[in-house]
Parts: structure tokens; C-alpha cells; sequence
């Protein structure tokens, strides 16, 4: 018995934000961004639009593309760094949403490697035999938390909103999800993070003080990031290959987390990974963290570069830090 990926979907606002828009903000270029990171635009929500709507249609389009009804799902899975509120859980409204009430409705807080945590959940409850579908799906809405001024550059101009979901179903014979891989490194949570609201200061956990001093917004240490980005997504990568007997070549597609061109690149060139089977999506939506690899898988998919049977091999880094990767034959 394997989990399969019956289905895939993925919705993206509207919204365009160029290098150039960025640039009518804070101090900043095309040719800075496009040089640093490959990214050309992102998009950004309108409005009240929250996670959850994002999620949504992210979500219908997977179960229309698995045929699989609403009411037919077991459980949820909900990837975020960003839901509607602090709590409860964006799986919750979600769940509301799609009308399905009674199963269970998980959150993740992984950030980058969100729904790759997720996808080894999910995977796990399927192959134990305790939930035959599973919907899950990453979503974040990044344009609301951004620091748009010069002060928070090195950041905002790296994140964008998004959705993508798969439905996930048991499956007997060679096609499903071959083995998952999971890792974190609380030592260096603060390198990439949201300091406030926060428990750590007495009194109440967001203040005018706090607030004025952007500690609301997110924080890194860009270097720190891209020095064990490129150590340990190639890691988790061939950890995934070794246990399912599989090397480089035997891989159809690479779908990865995409924070960074220089970051895949380095990646690839580490594994010897030709330009062909890297799946790209950076330029056009930047990091949209847990969204990131659902979105690459659908429009892999509905691109046609991913066809049944084919390997898939994805992997993520990010905040916590945390870092995974998975093998998939389509
Ligand atoms: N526009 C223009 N200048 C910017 C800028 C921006 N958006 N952001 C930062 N700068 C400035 C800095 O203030 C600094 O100026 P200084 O030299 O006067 O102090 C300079 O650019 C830094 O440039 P450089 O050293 O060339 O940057 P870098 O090569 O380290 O690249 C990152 C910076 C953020 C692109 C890089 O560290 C990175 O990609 N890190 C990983 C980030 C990531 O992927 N995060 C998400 C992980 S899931």
C-alpha cells in the first residue's frame, strides 16, 4: 500500500508587484533583486482576502483534478506560516469553507518545508491505514506582514501569496510517494524569524515600542540562510535517493523549494543535476514558502513535464531551521 498523489490544483491572486513596483517603495532595483534572487514579480492579495480564500480554490482545483468530492476527504492538512488569525488553525476555516465538517483539520508551521512536514504526515495516516484522503494544501499570504520600506529590504522583495493542494488517496502498485525525510536545527530559530508577539517580555506580547521597531515583521540573517541552504537541501536530496535505491539520473523532475536562484543553482550544480530537470517558478512568484512546491507540482503537472510514472524528487529549506525532502513516482 502507497499514498498516491490523485490530484493537484493551485491559485495565485491576480495581483502582479514588479522588481519596479518594489522599487516606488523602499530603495531597491530590478537589476539588485533579478542579480541576488532571479525573481522578476510576485503577487500580492487585494483587500481582505485572507489565506484561507487563497486556499480555497487552490483546493478546488485539486479535488476537481483527482475527482474526488469534498465530502469524501478524511482529514486536512493546512501548511502555513501565515493563517487568517492567530488561532485557531487556518485548517479550521478552511475545512468551514469547503463545508466538510467533523474531520479533522491539522496546521503546520513548518514555513518553507511545510508541506513537505505535511506530505509525510499525511503519507504515514494513509499507509497505517487510518484515513483513506487527505487534502493538503500550503497557502500564504506574505504582503501583509512585509516591511515595505527600505528598512525591511533584504527581505520583502523575497516573498509572495499563493496556494497549492494535492489530494492525497491510498494506492496499490509502484506509483505513490516512495519515502519522506524530515530534519530541524532549533539552534537557529532566530536566523529566520518573527520575534513579536511574544511570550519572552513581560507584560503584553506586542507593544508600541515593539511595533515601532518593526519587531512584527520578519527578520534574517540572508547569509546564515543561504550557507545551510545549500548544505542541507542537497543532503535531504540524497538521503531521499540512498533509501529508495535511486541515483540523480534515475529522477524525471526536481521540484524544489524555490527561495532563491543562486540557491537552486548551487544545489544542482552539487548533485549534477542538468538545467532540464529543474522545475522552475522563481521568476514569476518569488518565495511563497509552504505554497511553493504544490504550486511547482501543479503546474508541472498541467505543463505536462510531469506525467504519470514519471520520479519527481522535491526538497525544501527554511526557517527554524528546518529542512526535508520526498521521492514521488507519479
Ligand atoms: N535592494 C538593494 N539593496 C539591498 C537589498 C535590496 N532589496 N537588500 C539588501 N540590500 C543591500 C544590503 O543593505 C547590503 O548593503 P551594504 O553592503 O551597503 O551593507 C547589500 O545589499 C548586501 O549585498 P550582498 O552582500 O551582495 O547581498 P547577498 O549576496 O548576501 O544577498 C540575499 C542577500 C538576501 C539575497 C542573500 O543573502 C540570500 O539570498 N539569502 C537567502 C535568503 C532566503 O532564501 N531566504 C528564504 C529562505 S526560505
Amino acid at each position: 500500500m502507497k499514498t498516491r498523489i490523485l490530484g493537484t490544483g493551485s491559485f495565485l491572486p491576480p495581483g502582479v508587484v514588479t522588481n519596479n513596483d518594489l522599487g516606488r517603495m523602499m530603495d531597491t532595483s530590478d537589476e539588485w533583486i533579478v542579480q541576488r534572487t532571479g525573481i522578476r514579480e510576485r503577487r500580492w492579495v487585494e483587500g481582505a482576502t485572507t489565506t484561507t480564500d487563497l486556499a480555497l480554490e487552490a483546493a478546488r482545483r485539486a479535488l476537481e483534478s483527482a475527482d474526488v468530492a469534498a465530502g469524501e476527504l478524511d482529514m486536512i492538512i493546512f501548511a502555513t506560516l501565515s493563517p487568517d488569525h492567530e488561532f485557531p488553525g487556518a485548517g479550521c476555516f478552511l475545512q468551514a469553507k469547503l463545508g466538510v465538517s467533523g474531520i479533522p483539520a491539522l496546521d503546520v508551521r513548518q514555513q518553507c518545508t511545510g508541506f513537505l512536514h505535511g506530505l509525510s504526515i499525511a503519507d504515514h495516516f494513509i499507509r497505517a491505514g487510518t484515513y483513506k484522503k487527505i487534502l493538503l494544501v500550503g497557502a500564504e499570504i506574505h504582503s501583509k506582514g512585509l516591511d515595505k520600506t527600505t528598512r525591511g529590504r533584504e527581505i520583502s522583495v523575497l516573498f509572495g501569496d499563493g496556494a497549492g493542494a494535492v489530494v492525497l488517496g491510498a494506492h496499490e502498485g509502484r506509483e505513490g510517494i516512495l519515502t519522506t525525510h524530515l530534519h530541524a536545527d532549533g539552534r537557529f530559530a532566530r536566523e529566520l524569524w518573527v520575534k513579536a508577539p511574544t511570550q519572552a517580555v513581560s507584560g503584553e506580547r506586542i507593544n508600541a515600542e515593539m511595533l515601532a521597531a518593526g519587531e512584527h515583521y520578519p527578520q534574517m540573517n540572508g547569509r546564515m540562510v543561504f550557507v545551510n541552504a545549500v548544505k542541507k537541501m542537497p543532503e535531504a536530496l540524497k538521503e531521499a535517493l540512498d533509501a529508495a535505491g535511486a541515483t540523480v539520473n534515475d529522477v524525471d523532475l526536481f521540484v524544489l523549494h524555490q527561495a532563491n536562484t543562486r540557491i537552486s543553482e548551487m544545489v544542482c550544480s552539487q548533485l549534477q543535476i542538468p538545467r532540464e530537470k529543474f522545475f522552475s517558478t522563481i521568476e514569476k512568484y518569488g518565495n511563497t514558502t509552504a505554497a511553493t512546491i504544490p504550486i511547482g507540482l501543479d503546474e508541472a503537472v498541467r505543463s505536462g513535464r510531469i506525467k504519470p510514472g514519471m520520479l519527481v524528487a522535491t526538497a525544501a529549506f527554511g526557517s527554524g531551521f528546518t529542512w526535508a525532502s520526498a521521492l514521488v513516482r507519479w
